[in-house]
């Protein structure tokens, strides 16, 4: 074994740590761009089916191109699994014979669990995240669950890292479908509700950039109230709600139209849909 990998996961004892990176794609991308500025990472090593994925990376400070994937898992201690849960079988054929000793796997596959990783792979030390599209800003909610073969400090470690993407939320892996359902896919309905802000904005007459500027500033103000107040959204809502005004009327409306509730089924609807998807053995 060669000097560096002697090197182990010893973040906070202020030394480095070294990454990898199956799949460059939106999301592994997204964690290269996050874990460059993170002092304590030495190499981040990538590898991507097509080395054109890889171009725009290939100059940044601490990213190698792994030539294959038994490259990258010699040189790193932590890798990343970011490809499509479809091409984990072709991930695994790959790695059949590579040497996974004390090497630790964070997944982002959707729907495939750690069982079913364990046992493909043969590795005991496994994460599997749930992260958002919001990675990219380090604005994300991460769900995250541990395989039982990592101990208590190899998952403090994993969540500081985790911590560059944003809030991590660790929890029993039954419930990544349904935070799938909510953080996963819930953006979507913020940006439908977002567009209708806008179009209510339009119909009465103002121009595209204004109906934007209206509707970003006002969610983001109501977001910023609610964090500072630490107030229930619905004592928030009757703040600016006064007997036979305005608001009172628009929410008579959402009531008819079962606003609520529709959202709440949308968001059932998800997590069913995660859960149909989920991969069996
Ligand atoms: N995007 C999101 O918002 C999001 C959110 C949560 C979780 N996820 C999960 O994150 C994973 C990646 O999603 P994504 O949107 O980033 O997908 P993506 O953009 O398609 O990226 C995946 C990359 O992995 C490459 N790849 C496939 N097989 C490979 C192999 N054997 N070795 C090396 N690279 C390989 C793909 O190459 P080719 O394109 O050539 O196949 C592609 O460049 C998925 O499992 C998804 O469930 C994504």
């Amino acid at each position: 074994m060669g000097k560096r990998e002697d090197r182990s996961l010893r973040i906070r004892g202020g030394k480095s740590v070294r990454i990898g990176v199956i799949g460059v794609g939106k999301m592994g991308g997204s964690f290269v761009e996050r874990l460059i500025g993170m002092d304590e990472i030495e190499v981040i090593n990538i590898h991507d089916k097509y080395r054109s994925k890889m171009e725009r990376f290939v100059k940044m400070e601490k990213v190698r191109v792994s030539k294959d994937l038994k490259d990258l898992f010699e040189m790193s201690e932590i890798i990343f699994l970011a490809v499509k849960p479809q091409d984990f079988g072709g991930v695994a054929d790959e790695l059949k014979g590579v040497n996974k000793d004390g090497k630790i796997l964070i997944s982002t596959m959707a729907g495939v669990r750690i069982e079913r990783m364990k046992k493909k792979l043969g590795m005991d030390k496994i994460t599997r995240i749930m992260p958002n599209l919001a990675v990219k800003y380090g604005k994300s909610v991460v769900a995250c669950s541990f395989s039982d073969g990592l101990d208590e400090n190899e998952k403090e470690k994993i969540k500081k890292i985790l911590r560059r993407f944003g809030e991590v939320i660790e929890m029993d892996e039954k419930m990544f479908s349904a935070f799938t359902a909510i953080v996963g896919s819930g953006p979507a309905v913020v940006f439908i509700f977002l567009e209708s802000i806008m179009d209510s904005a339009i119909r009465m007459g103002f121009d595209y950039e204004s109906s934007k500027r209206m509707a970003v500033g006002m969610v983001e103000g109501a977001m910023e109230v609610m964090k500072n107040l630490n107030l229930h959204p619905g004592e928030l809502k009757n703040m600016v709600t006064s007997p036979a005004g305005t608001t009172i009327e628009g929410v008579y409306e959402l009531e008819k139209g079962c606003f609520r509730g529709t959202i709440m089924e949308a968001f059932d609807a998800m997590r069913r849909r995660a859960d149909e998807l989920l991969e069996d053995e």
